[in-house]
C-alpha cells in the first residue's frame, strides 16, 4: 500500500523544494501539500506528518496518522492536544543546524563580552576612546543540554570560555545555577515544565549585569519581566533569537529595549537534503515495522 505522507513545511512556500527532495529518495511515497482547503476525505488515508507545525484542528481529522516527523530541532508545535494517543514522534537531528545555532550564540556572546555595542556607538559618535581589553572567560551557563547544549559548549570552550550545561531532569535548582551565570544560553525545550522559568525570579537569581541568549523559544522567557530586568539594569541585555509571538509584531515592546538585540529566528535551521534524508531513513524503519530513530518521548515532550 503506498504511503501517504502531509507534508506542512514553516513556510509553505518550502512545500515544492521539500516534496523534491522527498521524491528523489522514495519516488513511490505520495506527498500531499498541506492546504487550507483539503477535505476530510483527502485527509483520511494521510499515514504520516512531515512538518513543522500542525494548524489548529487539523491532528485530529487525520485518523490514519502513524508517525510525525518534526523538521525542527524542538517539536512543541507538534505535540498538539488532538494528536491521537498512538501516534509516534520522531525528529531530523541535524549536527549542521547544531553548528549553526552554535555560531549565532558564539557570535552574540563575543559581541557581549568584548563589549562590541560600546564600539558601534563610538563609531556613531567618531569617538576614539580605548579601554584596556584582555581575552574574556565569562561563565557561561547552557540551559539544555542535548545535542545544540554541547554544540555551543563545544563552540564557546574553543573560545575561551567557561561553560557549565544544565539539564532540568537531573540539574542543581535552577536559582544555584543562574547565580554563575554571566551569560545564560537557553537551549532548553519547551514543555509544560519549562514554559515560563526565565521570568522576574530568574532574572533576579543571575548576577548583576548577566547576559541572556535565547536560541530555543520564545515561550521560555516571560517577556515584560526580561523587559523590566533589562531596563533596571539587573541584566545587560539579551539576544532574542525566538519570541513569543513569531513574526514579532511591528508594535511589541521588544524591540526599542536598549540593550535586548531581535533576530528573525535565523540562528540555524536544517536544510531540506538534511530533512529528506533522514526522514527517508526514518520511513524505511517504519515500513519495516521499527521504530524511527530519534524518537520523541510525548508524556516528557522531547
Ligand atoms: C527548530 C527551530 O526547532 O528551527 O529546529 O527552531
Amino acid at each position: 500500500m503506498t504511503t501517504r505522507v502531509l507534508l506542512l513545511p514553516a513556510d509553505p512556500a518550502q512545500a515544492d523544494a521539500l516534496a523534491a527532495a522527498v521524491h528523489e529518495r522514495a519516488p513511490e511515497v505520495d506527498l500531499v501539500a498541506w492546504q487550507r482547503t483539503l477535505d476530510d476525505a483527502a485527509l483520511a488515508d494521510i499515514d504520516v506528518v512531515l512538518g513543522w507545525r500542525f494548524p489548529s484542528g487539523l491532528a485530529g481529522r487525520l485518523p490514519a496518522l502513524r508517525w510525525v516527523c518534526s523538521m525542527a530541532a524542538g517539536v512543541d508545535k507538534l505535540l498538539v492536544a488532538d494528536l491521537a494517543p498512538g501516534v509516534m514522534v520522531s525528529r531530523v537531528v541535524d549536527p549542521e543546524q547544531a553548528l549553526g545555532i552554535a555560531q549565532y550564540v558564539a557570535l552574540m556572546a563575543l559581541r557581549h563580552a568584548r563589549a562590541l555595542p560600546l564600539y558601534e556607538a563610538q563609531q556613531q559618535a567618531r569617538a576614539w576612546h580605548r579601554a584596556a581589553a584582555t581575552a574574556a572567560h565569562p561563565h557561561v551557563v547552557v540551559l539544555g543540554w542535548g545535542e545544540i547544549g554541547q554544540a555551543v559548549a563545544r563552540a564557546l570552550e574553543a573560545l575561551g570560555f567557561e561553560v557549565e550545561g544544565w539539564r532540568r531532569s537531573t540539574g542543581a535548582p535552577l536559582p544555584q545555577v543562574l547565580g554563575r551565570g554571566a551569560i545564560v544560553v537557553n537551549a532548553l525545550p519547551l514543555t509544560a515544565e519549562t514554559a515560563g522559568r526565565l521570568d522576574a525570579r530568574a532574572f533576579a537569581a543571575m548576577p548583576r549585569g548577566a547576559y541572556l541568549i535565547n536560541v530555543a523559544r520564545g515561550g521560555h522567557v516571560v517577556e515584560a519581566d526580561l523587559i523590566e530586568a533589562v531596563r533596571s539594569g539587573q541584566l545587560a541585555g539579551a539576544a532574542l533569537d525566538v519570541q513569543a509571538h513569531e513574526p514579532l509584531p511591528a508594535d511589541d515592546p521588544l524591540w526599542s529595549v536598549h540593550g535586548i538585540t531581535i533576530t528573525p529566528h535565523i540562528a540555524a535551521q536544517s536544510s531540506l537534503d538534511t530533512v529528506a534524508e533522514q526522514f527517508v531513513a526514518g520511513l524505511r524503519c517504519v515500513q519495516r515495522g521499527e521504530p524511527p530513530p530519534h524518537r520523541v518521548d510525548r508524556a516528557r515532550g522531547y
